[in-house]
């Protein structure tokens, strides 16, 4: 686990529970969306798991990624990314920011961007971590950094920023990454990429990078890498590790990241296995009726990538969308925009605005604000609809776990109990899928079903600390927790004595 402490593991345990709920509804209105275009398409064509898994042993991977091919691997660039003071940031900011872009293929003009946020203290001594939202299509910046895990949230007033306490910068340096090029301000000027634009040349992007950030940033180059992310980031976290011990194994690139470990949180792994663990979260949490999950459950076997008409019927009886159901967090109010425009909460829950989205959207499109995080000047939007026709998204990521897990890679999987979109069933399922065996070296078990009591730091009325209070309201979490390939006695009491 290098570097990373015991209250540290802590915090990346337990906060991104807290995290999902606060999840922007456009990402989950958007993998929705795509779950169902992706229906009529089939899910052929090769992936980066197939390049890599082809002849099912050593990975072998072009030597088009060369370091020396890369532009803009220039050092200087990181003062330029220095972000002295966002607009309205609070006072005593004690870390450090940085923004801007990384060409990752100069010749069509493709270049991602980042938001990185440095921890307060003791940052050399803590972990890098590179953050990716879903969609596909919705941005690290506005919905993980803003709305989420990162340093700051938007006040009502568009125009100021207040801490978040459980920033996940507490503990590690965290990159947020705009994916791919077409998300949020990051582009190309050769606009027939974002066509062609799918989960392999995803992994691909964001591998190129990694490497020409840490060019820019060198004092990072030996740190220990994590790769987090959420829902369609299930998709791309295990492809980009995939892509990572890839070309470390490759003695022609001479790059080597130290890649730690992977989290995904309410990932979207299996499509079909997500689809079941979806319809019985709704019954079982009482959203969908027993006549309709019985229709369900006679008419879909969900073991195969065809559902059939008879079960395509049954589930679109199924529509609960509603607009006060928030499907991402079905306890949680929803934002309700009346006809005058005006917005507002569907019901109260103290310490918890469904409508922040809007001032964080507000904010992001301000020209100073646009101009302090050195993006381009455009309409940036939380989720870009392009993307709904992604390419190559394989329907499981259990080869690819499978992959990882042989190749020693430690991997955590979390999901909350409030998500009906990627709910923590399905995860369940494809945890099965695995086929893993159950250690249980001592007492203590490598795969765990945890309940956790999260406690409020605060009381009701401090408009702070958001998403905590909720959970004292709304009872415990569960959590599906696997511990793949860490060394148990490494994983620190305070986790393993929650289990
Ligand atoms: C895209 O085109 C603009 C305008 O020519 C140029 O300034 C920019 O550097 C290009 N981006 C990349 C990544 O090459
Ligand atoms: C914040 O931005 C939203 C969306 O543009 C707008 O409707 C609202 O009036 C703004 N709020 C303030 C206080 O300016
Ligand atoms: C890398 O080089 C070493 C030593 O030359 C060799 O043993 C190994 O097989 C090579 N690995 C790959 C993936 O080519
Ligand atoms: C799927 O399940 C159904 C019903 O249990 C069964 O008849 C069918 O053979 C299964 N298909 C596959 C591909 O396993
Ligand atoms: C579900 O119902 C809503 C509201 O009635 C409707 O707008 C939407 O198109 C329906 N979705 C499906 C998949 O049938
Ligand atoms: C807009 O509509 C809402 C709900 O219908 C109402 O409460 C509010 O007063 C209206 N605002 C204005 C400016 O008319």
């Amino acid at each position: 686990m290098g570097t990373i402490t015991a209250a540290g593991f802590h915090v990346l345990f337990l906060i991104p529970i807290i995290a999902l709920h606060a999840h922007a509804s456009s990402q989950e209105a958007h993998l929705t969306e795509f779950l169902l275009s992706r229906k009529s398409r089939s899910s052929s064509g090769s992936t980066i798991s197939d390049s890599i898994f082809h002849g099912g042993s050593v990975p072998v991977i072009t030597n088009s990624l060369r370091t020396d091919e890369y532009p803009n691997s220039d050092r200087a660039l990181k003062a330029a990314d220095k972000i002295p003071v966002l607009p309205g940031q609070p006072e005593g900011v004690d870390f450090d920011q940085y923004a801007g872009y990384v060409t990752v293929d100069g010749h069509n003009g493709r270049a991602l961007f980042y938001y990185f946020v440095e921890a307060p203290g003791d940052k050399a001594a803590k972990p890098l971590l590179l953050w990716l939202n879903g969609g596909p299509g919705c941005s690290s910046l506005g919905l993980g950094a803003m709305r989420e895990l990162g340093p700051f949230r938007v006040n009502r007033d568009n125009q100021t920023l207040t801490r978040n306490k459980h920033a996940w910068n507490n503990e590690a340096n965290v990159i947020f990454l705009e994916s791919p090029a077409g998300v949020g301000f990051s582009y190309s000027n050769t606009s027939s990429d974002y066509d062609r634009m799918g989960d392999p040349l995803t992994a691909q992007d964001t591998y190129a990078f990694l490497v020409n950030w840490l060019d820019r940033y060198p004092e990072y180059k030996a740190r220990g890498l994590y790769n987090a992310g959420e829902s369609y980031a299930g998709h791309y976290v295990p492809q980009l590790a995939a892509a990572i011990l890839a070309h470390n194994n490759n003695n022609n690139t001479g790059v080597m990241l130290n890649l730690k470990g992977i989290l995904v949180g309410n990932p979207l792994l299996d499509v079909v296995k997500n689809k079941r663990g979806r319809y019985e979260y709704l019954w079982n949490h009482g959203v969908i009726s027993d006549e309709v999950w019985a229709d369900i459950s006679s008419h879909c076997s969900f073991n195969g990538s065809s559902y059939g008409g008879m079960c395509d019927e049954a589930i679109s009886k199924s529509n609960y969308t509603h607009r006060d159901l928030d499907m991402y967090n079905i306890y949680a109010p929803t934002c309700i925009t009346s006809d005058n425009g005006s917005y507002y909460s569907s019901s109260q829950l103290p310490g918890y605005d469904p409508c922040g989205e809007v001032a964080t959207f507000a904010y992001l499109n301000r020209p100073a604000v646009q101009r302090a995080l050195h993006a381009r000047e455009t309409k940036w939007r939380g989720c870009n609809r392009i993307f709904i026709g992604f390419k190559d998204s394989p329907d499981s990521m259990v080869p690819t776990l499978k992959w990882l897990i042989d190749h020693g890679l430690p991997i955590w999987l979390f999901s909350g109990d409030f998500d009906s979109i990627c709910p923590f069933t399905g995860t369940r399922y494809t945890v099965r899928d695995l086929k893993l065996s159950i250690t249980e070296p001592k007492s203590r078990k490598a795969y765990c079903l945890l309940l956790v009591p999260l406690r409020s730091t605060q009381g009701v009325g401090e408009s702070q600390d958001l998403e905590a209070p909720r959970q004292d309201e709304l009872g415990v979490q569960l959590a599906l927790c696997l511990t793949v390939g860490w060394m148990l006695t490494q994983v620190p009491d305070d986790v393993i004595a929650a289990c």
